[in-house]
C-alpha cells in the first residue's frame, strides 16, 4: 500500500475512532499503529469521552511523549471531561489545586504498607475461588474469578455489606456498561429504560440520551445507598473505608461534606470494581492463546525479583483505559490547534505500544527495563489504587497458575469483550 493510501486509511480511522465499540477492538492495535505513524495527533468526528454530549471536536493521541505531556498538564487538559451522573467524581474529575487536597487525604488510606497487610486475606480468598472454579473442567474465568475476586475484596475494604454484592455489581454494570458491548450491562440498562418509559433506539446501542438518563437514575440509587451506609458508620464506626473517610479532614482542617463523601465513594466504587477484573481477564485470555508466554510466566513467578516487573509488563501490554481530557484554553499542541472545550483522548493502550519508548512494543518482555508504562496513568491522577491493584494481580496470577498451569480457550464458546474502559464480560476456558 502506498504512503498516500496509508494516510487516507489513517484519516478514516481517526474520523470514526470510537474505542467504546466492540468492533474497534478487533483491529485496535493495528489502528493505533497506523495513527501513530501517519496522524499521531488525530482529529476525530466522534464525540470523545464517556458520556460526553455531542458537539465537541475529539482528538486522539497515540504517541507516548504527547500522552505524557497531556497527563502532566492538568491546567491545559482538565479531567472535568463529561456529564457526570449526579455530580463530578472525587478525585478523578477534579483538577488541581482542589485535587491535590483530596489526594493528600486519600493517599494514606491506600499506601503500599496498608495494602501489604491485606495479602494473607487476598491469598486465602484467591485460593478459595480458584478451588471452586476448578471443580469443573470447563468454566468461565470472568464469572468465577476475575469479577468476584477484586470486587468482593473491594466491597469488604470499603465496608459494603457482602449480601449487597450482586446489587452493587448490577448498579456498576448498568452505569458503566450500557453501551459498550457488555451483555449484562445492556440487559440491565434496557430493563431500566423500559421501566422509565424511555425509547431504546433501533440499533445495538441504546440512544445516548436514554443511556445518560438510565445512568443518572441508577447513580441516584447508589448515592442513596451510600447515604445510608454513611449514616450507619457515623453511629457505629468500623475498620473500613467508609468510616475512615468520615474521620479524614480536607487539608487537615475540615471534615468532608456529605456530598464530598458520596462523590468519593462513588469514584472508588467505579474504580475498584472493574479495573483489576478487566486486566485479569485480558491477561489470562492472552495466556490462553500464547502458551509459550504463559509457561515463561509460570517459570518465573515464584521469584519475587522477577514477578513484580513481569506483572508490570502484563499491565503495559494489557492496558485498559482510554483517558479523556477537556482542553481548557485554545493553544497549539505540536502543530495542532486545540480549541477550548475540545476533547482529547489519551488511550493508554496506544501510548504503551509506542516503539520509540518500548522497543518491540507488541512483544511481552518480562524483564523490560525501563518500563515507564501508562497503564496506571501519569501525573496528578495516577491510580490511587495502584498498590492494591498490583497485589491483587500478582496474587491472582500466582494462585491461578500454581493450581492450573495449563489451560486453553473453550473451542465451543466465545469470549465476550466490551469496549471503552475495555475488558471481558466472559472468558470460557478448558483445563489442560
Ligand atoms: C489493574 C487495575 C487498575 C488499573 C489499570 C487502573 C488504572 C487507572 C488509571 C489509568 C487511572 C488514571 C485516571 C485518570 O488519569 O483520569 C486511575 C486512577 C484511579 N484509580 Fe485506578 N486502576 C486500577 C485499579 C484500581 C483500584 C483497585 C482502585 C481502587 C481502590 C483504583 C482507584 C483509582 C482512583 C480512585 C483513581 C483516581 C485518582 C485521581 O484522580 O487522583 N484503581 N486508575
Amino acid at each position: 500500500m502506498s504512503k498516500n493510501e496509508e494516510r487516507n486509511r489513517a484519516v478514516a480511522a481517526a474520523r470514526d475512532y470510537d474505542p467504546s465499540k466492540v468492533e474497534f477492538l478487533e483491529h485496535e492495535f493495528e489502528t493505533y499503529d497506523l495513527l501513530r505513524e501517519h496522524l499521531p495527533i488525530a482529529r476525530s468526528e466522534v464525540s470523545q469521552g464517556v458520556g460526553v454530549q455531542g458537539g465537541n471536536v475529539g482528538w486522539v493521541l497515540t504517541r507516548y511523549d504527547d500522552s505524557c505531556e497531556v497527563l502532566r498538564t492538568p491546567e491545559d487538559f482538565s479531567s472535568q471531561s463529561m456529564d457526570y451522573p449526579v455530580r463530578a467524581w472525587i478525585p478523578q474529575a477534579i483538577d488541581p489545586p482542589m485535587h491535590t487536597g483530596y489526594r493528600r487525604m486519600l493517599n494514606p488510606l491506600f499506601t503500599a504498607d496498608a495494602m501489604t497487610k491485606l495479602e494473607p486475606h487476598l491469598l486465602e480468598y484467591a485460593e478459595k475461588l480458584v478451588d471452586e472454579m476448578l471443580e469443573e473442567d470447563a468454566f468461565d474465568f470472568v464469572a468465577k474469578f476475575a469479577d468476584p475476586f477484586p470486587s468482593a475484596i473491594f466491597c469488604e475494604l470499603a465496608g459494603f455489606p457482602a449480601e449487597d454484592y450482586s446489587q452493587i455489581m448490577d448498579w456498576k454494570n448498568t452505569i458503566m456498561h450500557a453501551n459498550d458491548g457488555h451483555p449484562r450491562g445492556r440487559e440491565l440498562a434496557c430493563a431500566r429504560a423500559k421501566t422509565m418509559g424511555l425509547e431504546l433506539g433501533d440499533g445495538d446501542a441504546l440512544l445516548p440520551e436514554t443511556a445518560t438518563a438510565v445512568a443518572g437514575t441508577t447513580a441516584q440509587e447508589v448515592y442513596a445507598y451510600f447515604g445510608e451506609l454513611l449514616e450507619q458508620r457515623r453511629a457505629n464506626p468500623r475498620d473500613d473505608l467508609i468510616s475512615k473517610l468520615l474521620d479524614t479532614k480536607y487539608q487537615g482542617e475540615r471534615p468532608l461534606s456529605q456530598e464530598e463523601l458520596e462523590d468519593t465513594l462513588f469514584l472508588l466504587f467505579m474504580a475498584g470494581l472493574d479495573t483489576v477484573a478487566s486486566a485479569l481477564g485480558l491477561i489470562v485470555q492472552g495466556f490462553a492463546t500464547s502458551p509459550d508466554k504463559r509457561r515463561e510466566f509460570v517459570a518465573l513467578m515464584e521469584d519475587p525479583q522477577k514477578l513484580g516487573p513481569a506483572v508490570e509488563e502484563l499491565v503495559r501490554v494489557h492496558a485498559i483505559v482510554p483517558l479523556p481530557r477537556r482542553v481548557t484554553r485554545e493553544h497549539s499542541f505540536h502543530g495542532a490547534l486545540f480549541r477550548q472545550e475540545d476533547m482529547v483522548t489519551v488511550p493508554t493502550m496506544a501510548a504503551n505500544r509506542d516503539a520509540e519508548e518500548f522497543p518491540n512494543p507488541h512483544e511481552i518482555q518480562y524483564d523490560r527495563s525501563p518500563n515507564r508504562h501508562l497503564g496506571y496513568g501519569l501525573g496528578p491522577h495516577r491510580c490511587l489504587g495502584i498498590h492494591l491493584a498490583r497485589r491483587e494481580l500478582r496474587i491472582a496470577l500466582q494462585v491461578l497458575h500454581r493450581k492450573l498451569p495449563d489451560y486453553h480457550l473453550d473451542p465451543d464458546q466465545k469470549a465476550v469483550a466490551f469496549g471503552g474502559m475495555k475488558g471481558l464480560a466472559s472468558l470460557p476456558l478448558v483445563k489442560g
